[in-house]
């Protein structure tokens, strides 16, 4: 059976610049179930960046209600909240944003460190075996500089699940990426939602990757709507 990790009630963002009232998300409701691939897609401006950063707890609403995995996001301490958004969730970006002097290794291990420096050894093994996953082992200690675009963003996915995430968010993971790379990452994806049950949600201007995923879902005039 499954059950519900995600829960949008009622969600509203606007954002106001220069005296205009920007109304991006307008009382959206959604649930995701735990182990779905859902993927995002809607035109530029639409507002899926800004639903992601919402959901990923990067940015806030301004109202509504957040469960993540049964619990109302609110609700919670700040400590809470913190480790909520730094281990509950994944996150891989458009830019893979790893950080030049450390090896890919050293990158997909750092999250973890962070909170458990005496645990280096475990960390390692779950890092390596996040790369292998990824299909990028033996790259294991080249630097960011030293790899590929779709090498550097599988880096980036092995990084975003180092924590074990409830859920893993990707805002156009493959948008620098040529037509092959992107499909080898959405089957990467895909294995570790089909092997690992990783909930995964992900925006993608490609309707053939998106038809990759379980569901597909267009946010349309600041609601997800699942047919156009
Ligand atoms: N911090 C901000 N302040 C004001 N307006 C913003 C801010 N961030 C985004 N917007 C506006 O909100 C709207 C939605 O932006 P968002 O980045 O979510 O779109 P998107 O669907 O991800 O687009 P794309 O497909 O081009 O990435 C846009 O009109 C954008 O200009
Ligand atoms: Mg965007």
């Amino acid at each position: 059976m499954s059950r519900e990790i995600l829960r949008l009630e009622n969600i509203e963002k606007k954002y106001s610049s220069n005296s205009e009232e920007l109304h991006i998300i307008r009382n959206l409701n959604f649930v995701v179930e735990e182990g779905e691939f859902i993927s995002i897609l809607g035109r530029s401006g639409s507002g899926k960046s800004t639903l992601l950063n919402v959901i990923g707890l990067l940015d806030k609403i301004d109202s509504g209600k957040i469960f993540i995995d049964g619990k109302e996001v609110e609700a919670l301490s700040e400590t809470e909240k913190d480790s909520l958004k730094n281990q509950g969730i994944g996150f891989v970006f458009q830019f893979h944003y790893l950080l030049p002097e450390f090896t890919a290794l050293e990158n997909v291990m750092l999250p973890a460190l962070l909170n458990n420096f005496d645990k280096k050894e475990e960390i390692e093994r779950k890092a390596l075996s996040l790369l292998k996953k990824v299909g990028m082992e033996e790259r294991k200690s080249h630097k960011p500089s030293q790899l590929s675009g779709g090498e550097k963003q599988r880096v980036a996915i092995a990084r975003a699940l180092i924590n074990s995430p409830k859920i893993l968010l990707a805002d156009e993971p493959t948008g620098n990426l040529d037509e092959e790379t992107s499909e080898m990452i959405f089957k990467i994806l895909k294995d570790i939602n089909k092997n690992e049950k990783q909930t995964i949600i992900v925006v993608t201007h490609s309707k053939d990757l998106a038809d990759i995923s379980d569901k597909q879902v267009y946010l349309k005039k600041g609601v997800l709507v699942e047919n156009l």
